[in-house]
């Protein structure tokens, strides 16, 4: 069983977007499932459930939903670059890239894993505040979370996923999934085709982190 440091495995858990073909062995997939159950969620009610999709008519029919959304988001993305320096334009235009071979070979990766939530079974503590509300995907995207680590750790290639979201009538009616249930993201997992994962780029603690009160510098 691969088990890699947990921190190493944080910290180079980028976005993989070329997988290769090849199939996953069912004790691999099965492991990074189980790391999936062990997930924090609210009154441990585990509102979510994940579909591991491998039938390749299947995957196809949801590359081609995802492209429908993938094609404007990334020419808008596009689009930004042209107020970056070249150096940071070439980085998002890499990100571009791998994201358009991802949407056009999104059937080739062997496991399609689609998650869905029970809205009814959520802890959603803020519903009455004034603004979008956020706590209810806090007992669903945790699993995620673990499943991607557990992905890492066994040498897989994977990114959180949630442009079909926004295609949820027609996946749901694919997959089969209950008029009560809602989708909150799709991981294509497999071996990666090129390198894989590795360092990541992220904002500083300093910067995201406070000491005892709002703006106060931490440490
Ligand atoms: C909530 C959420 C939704 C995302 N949706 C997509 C998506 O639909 N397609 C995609 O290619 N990447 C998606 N990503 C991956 C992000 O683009 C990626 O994590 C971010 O750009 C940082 O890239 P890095 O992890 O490679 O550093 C999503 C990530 C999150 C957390």
């Amino acid at each position: 069983m691969a088990d890699m440091k947990l921190y190493d495995a944080m910290r180079t858990l980028r976005a993989v977007r070329r997988l290769r073909p090849d199939p996953i062995p069912e004790d691999v997939l099965k492991r990074i499932f189980e790391a999936a159950t062990w997930a924090p969620n609210g009154g441990n009610r585990q509102p979510w459930r994940m579909i591991a999709v491998r039938d390749t008519a299947v995957k196809k029919r949801m590359g081609e939903l995802y492209t429908a959304h993938w094609a404007p988001y990334a020419a808008n993305y596009a689009r930004g670059l042209a107020k970056m320096s070249e150096d940071e334009a070439a980085k998002h235009r890499r990100t571009i890239a791998a994201g358009d071979y991802l949407a056009a070979h999104m059937y080739e990766a062997p496991v399609l894993v689609v998650v869905c939530f029970n809205p009814a079974w959520l802890a959603v503590t803020d519903a009455q505040q004034d603004r979008v509300s956020v706590v209810g995907g806090g007992s669903v995207y945790p699993a995620v979370e673990n499943l991607l680590l557990a992905a890492r750790s066994e040498g897989l290639g994977c990114v959180l996923t949630t442009l079909l979201c926004a295609e949820e009538p027609e996946i749901k009616q694919l997959l089969g999934i209950p008029a009560e249930w809602g989708t909150a993201a799709m991981i294509p997992l497999g071996y990666p085709l090129g390198q894989g994962h590795g360092p990541i780029s992220r904002k500083p603690v300093g910067e995201l982190f406070f000491n005892g009160r709002w703006g106060a510098p931490y440490p």
